[in-house]
Formats: C-alpha cells, structure tokens, sequence
C-alpha cells in the first residue's frame, strides 16, 4: 500500500468517501495497532492510519531521533486493512513554526505529564492537527495510553469535535507485557523482567477487588517490590477512571496507571478496575 504524502493528496482521496474511521499511530506497528485497525473497519466505510513521530511531544532529551521508523513494512502490515496510510513529512505537519497549541488540563503536569513536560501538550496539537485534516466521524486510540486519551476526550468535548472517540483495550504478549513500539529498546534480561509491571497492577488489582483500601500501601508496595528488581519507577497511582483525580473513598470506577524505567527503556501500563 503506497502512503499518502501530503495534506492535499489525503484530502483528494477522502473528498469522496462518506464516512471515516481514523487510527492515528507514530508507526512502527505491533500487533496492539493492527488490533485498533481491524476495529475500525466495524465503525466506518473508509479506515485511515496516520503514521507520523511528531516532534513537538518528545522532550530534549527523548527519543525522538531514535524513535524506530519502520514505514514499508508498517505499510504492508496495513494491507487489506486500511484504505489510505498518511505519512507526511515534519515539513507537511509543520510547514511553519507551530506558535498555536492546545493548552490540555492540569492533569497533563502528572502522572506521565510530571516527567514528560509539555508532552500532552505537544499530543494534543498534533492531534487536533490531524484530526482537522482527516476529519473523520470516529477515532480509535488505545487504552494503554490512558492519560493521552483522557485528556484527547476533554479536548474533543471541550472543543465541540463532532468525533467520536473509542478505547481500543491494550494487547499484551503471552507474559502479559503491553505492547509498545518501546519494547524492542529492551534487552534480552530486561524484557524477561519487563512482565512484572502487569503483575505488580494485577496484584493492586486483586487487593482492592479483595476489599483492601489503603491504596497508598498498595502503590508504595508495588514501587518498593519494583525498585528492589532494579526498576527506575515514575509514579504507580490509582486514581477515579473518569477524571483521573486520585479517588475519595466512594468512588469504585478506578484505574491503576504506572511509569518505570528498566535500563534506559520507559515502560507504562494501566489496568481498569471495579470495586464493589
Ligand atoms: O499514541 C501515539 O502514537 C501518539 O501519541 C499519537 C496519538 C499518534 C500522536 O502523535
């Protein structure tokens, strides 16, 4: 499948089509990004996949020069599956210097948004961006980024975007470790320690389904446990699933999020959770 290049030859090819589903992506596709993509042909005629590392979310000292770049297998994986792939240029996205951003809510300056600062705000530009070029009915991202499509909810609310947006659920591999294009920066020992991020959420899971609320014990457990393996960890917090405020003793739609590093590889994950 040939990529699409330019704002103009994607706006040529949707002129016609009546109804769009829209998975946008910074390439390198695993099987969790097919996995939105294969949903997306349920929501819509025409699906489109951008692939595009956007600049303007990673920090000075990221990964944005590393970030792996893999777009004609990324095309063939895209096959059959999607009717058009958008890969512009940083030229394309930007062809002047972007002096106008989206300003995402105060959440942004936690959880990821404390160590990545002016990541969301970087995200969300962009993804206004895109979404005003394709301008498609509904969009799929993936929940394993929890916090960026909370806060893409509240711009498209708070925006009044006719769009739809759906959380794709996170595909693990077999061990139960998230898929990310990030993994492939692990090595070999690393990635056979990476699975315990799931099990530490899984295990704060249990507790608090098993009626245990001392939520600060439980994410000073998880980051100790994680520490004493050699993990750098960010933060592990459970907060309220609809406005990721940490939670008051009546709420009961939680979700658990988490950011540690292990060697020089950022890893983050998230699990929902009801409690009764
Ligand atoms: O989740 C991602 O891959 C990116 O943050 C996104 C949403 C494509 C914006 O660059």
């Amino acid at each position: 499948m040939q990529p699409l290049n330019s704002v103009s030859a994607l706006r040529e090819f949707l002129a016609v089509k009546a109804s769009i589903v829209f998975v946008p992506t910074m390439g390198n596709l695993h099987e969790g990004h097919i996995d939105l993509v294969r949903q997306a042909r349920n929501h819509g005629e025409c699906v489109v996949v951008s692939i595009f590392v956007n600049p303007l979310q990673f920090g000075p000292a990221e990964d944005f020069d590393k970030y792996p770049r893999t777009l004609a297998e990324d095309c063939k994986k895209l096959q059959g599956l999607a009717d058009a792939v958008f890969a512009p240029s940083v030229n394309e996205m930007y062809p002047q210097q972007q002096t106008i951003y989206i300003e995402p809510p105060t959440i942004a300056n936690e959880l990821c948004g404390e160590v990545r600062p002016g990541h969301f705000r970087g995200m969300a530009t962009v993804v206004l961006k895109l979404l005003n070029i394709v301008q498609p009915q509904v969009v799929i991202f993936g929940k394993k980024d929890y916090q960026q499509l909370y806060i893409i909810r509240q711009m498209v609310t708070q925006m009044n975007l006719p769009i739809r947006i759906i959380g794709g659920v996170t595909v693990r591999a077999k061990d139960g470790l998230a898929l990310s294009s990030r993994n492939q920066y692990l090595t070999e020992t690393e990635r056979a320690e990476a699975p315990f991020l799931y099990q530490v959420l899984t295990k704060i899971s249990q507790c608090l389904q098993n009626g245990e609320r001392d939520m600060f014990k439980l994410e000073h457990d998880a980051k100790t446990a994680l520490a004493q393996r050699g993990w750098q960890v960010e933060y592990v917090s459970t907060r309220n699933r609809l406005t990721l405020a940490e939670p008051d003793s009546e709420d009961r739609e939680l979700v658990v999020l988490a950011a540690a590093r292990l060697g020089v590889t950022r890893l983050i994950d998230n699990m929902e959770i009801d409690i009764g």
